[in-house]
């Protein structure tokens, strides 16, 4: 007997609907699977029979039955654990244990040896692909259901057992749609560092507010213990809330990564990932095999922080060059490559030198000239010319460290970044991007022009080699963020006379 039930391969973010044929005769045993399977979908084999068994049913290991297993179309590379589930439920059909109707369902799961189901990555997709090809019915993992539920107009079928599958499917058990209500996951939690705690350094908090307003690349530089890391820590306090379309956008991202959490289905908060400086370009920047997503696709529509940033490798840095302009990055696969976006904001840190006290007005700086250059070496080249703001985070005097800011709270804080953000948001209504940050050439001259005055300054900026073509850009983009957050339709002389004080690398 020959029976056909659907799953999904997932291929980079997105899932694509396949079919699992399996077709089961008497002869020698024999258990094949075909249809460019990885090492995980072959060893589906033991784990069903195992399931199989462990749920009542007769083991295919243990009778003359010949079943081959056809993953279609074969041409594309079917990775995982998924398929257990639809496998099974191939076999007891084909095998006429079971009967049940298989059309517009869609299957996904991971067996373990005693039939119970374990969750998989990549659900949410799936559910997505299925509802969008007319599929009434997605069967999955329970510890799947709730991400899936959150895709309306399909019935998401959460199982716990192949048992309990079967029981579902033969009309003995009844199981309600899982629904999951985005509205639940709204409340953005606390974070653990507020700007309004962290004394003085007011530029250094302007900075960040502008760079959260704006998506715009950050560089602090500063003397040990001045605050930087702790400045950055607070950057998820004062990010604007993502918005629903955003969430699912980065929540996908998650769940093919295998990193969301049960009780959390739906990511509400922009990421902040802070990977270490010993970290590869492939951690980084995302591949290997099979590929996973890297920091910088993790950090999509959230912030990527550099501590120490001179620490990380020099080919690592230069990998982060493409895809901060490009928004995503290409990984390139055995046969094919895979795009995976990556629009996030780069914050770095690093000290102005190896002892950290060169142009301290206390300290007297140690390192010797070259040592200097060196370091600083890492500081220039084509990725510096992608920050935005460079800005000094100095030590603070007793004074400052003592007094309260309360005008610099992260709440005030975040309801400008939000305000200025919707601002963005109406003005690229009509363009695909999101952020003063995003805008390509012509954007920038549609909404960034300047009087006279502030041409005069900035072409003195260019003429004396104190600012790129790119900074020149940069620059602008900058002014137009600086603009927004004083709610200022026209970029005045002021907006962008303030931009200039965070190109502290160009004075
Ligand atoms: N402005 C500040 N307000 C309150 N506490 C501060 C401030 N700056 C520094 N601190 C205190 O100093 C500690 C060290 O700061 P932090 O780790 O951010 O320094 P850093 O600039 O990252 O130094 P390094 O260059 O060595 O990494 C903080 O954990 C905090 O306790
Ligand atoms: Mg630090």
């Amino acid at each position: 007997m020959l029976s056909k039930v659907f799953s999904t391969a997932i291929s980079g973010l997105d899932a694509q609907i396949i079919e699992a044929e399996v077709n089961c005769s008497y002869g020698l045993r024999h258990f094949e699977i075909v249809g460019l399977p990885d090492k995980t979908v072959e060893e589906s084999r033991e784990r069903v029979g195992a399931a199989i068994e462990s749920s009542g049913f007769l083991s295919p290991h243990h009778q003359p039955v010949r079943i081959l297993v056809s993953l279609a179309p074969a041409d594309l590379r079917k990775e995982g654990s998924l398929y257990d589930l639809p496998i099974a439920l191939g076999y007891l059909l084909a095998a006429e244990k079971i009967k049940f109707n298989p059309q517009n369902k869609v299957f996904l799961g991971e067996l373990a040896l005693d039939g119970r189901l374990r969750s998989i990555k990549g659900a949410l997709s799936s559910a997505l692909v299925a509802k969008d090809k007319g599929f009434t019915e997605l069967i999955l993992p329970k510890g799947n259901a709730a991400e899936a539920g959150l895709i309306k107009g399909i019935k998401i079928v959460g199982v716990d057992s192949l048992k309990e599958a079967v029981d579902y499917l033969k009309g003995e058990k009844e199981i309600f749609s899982q629904k999951t209500n985005p509205e639940d996951f709204l409340k953005i939690p606390d974070c653990p560092v507020d700007l309004g705690y962290i004394k003085g350094q007011t530029s250094a908090k302007r900075a960040l507010e502008i760079t959260a307003s704006g998506s715009h690349h950050l560089l602090m530089i500063g003397p040990p213990g001045a605050g930087k890391t702790l400045l950055a820590k607070a950057i998820p306090s004062i990010l604007p809330q993502l918005s629903f379309e955003e969430s699912l956008e980065v929540t996908k991202i998650y769940s093919v990564a295998g990193l969301l959490s049960k009780n959390k289905p739906l990511i509400n908060l922009r990421p902040f990932r802070s990977p270490h400086h010993t970290s590869s370009e492939i951690a980084l920047i995302g591949g290997g095999n099979p590929p996973r997503p890297g920091e910088i696709t993790l950090a999509h529509r959230g912030v990527l922080f550099l501590d120490e940033f001179p620490e990380f490798h020099r080919n690592v840095l230069e990998s982060l060059r493409q895809p901060i302009e490009e928004g995503e990055i290409t990984v390139l696969r055995a046969k094919h490559s895979l795009t995976l976006p990556a629009r996030f904001t780069l914050v770095a840190a690093t000290n102005p030198c190896p002892c950290g006290f060169y142009g301290d007005a206390e300290k007297k700086c140690s390192c010797s000239p070259a040592q200097i250059q060196m370091y600083r070496r890492k500081l220039s080249g084509p990725l510096m010319d992608r920050v935005d703001l460079f800005i000094n985070v100095p030590a603070l005097k007793y004074e400052k460290l003592t007094s309260i800011d309360e005008e610099n709270s992260s709440r005030k804080i975040r309801e400008k970044v939000t305000t200025a953000r919707e601002i963005q948001k109406e003005r690229f209504k009509s363009e695909k991007i999101l952020t003063n940050s995003e805008m390509e050439i012509p954007q920038i001259k549609k909404y960034c022009q300047i009087d006279s005055k502030s041409q005069n300054l900035l072409r003195n900026y260019v003429n004396s080699g104190k600012l790129s073509a790119r900074g020149y850009h940069r620059v602008l983009k900058v002014a137009r963020t600086i603009a927004d957050l004083d709610n200022s339709e026209n970029i005045s002389f002021n907006h962008l006379s303030e931009t200039l004080l965070y190109r502290a690398r160009e004075s």
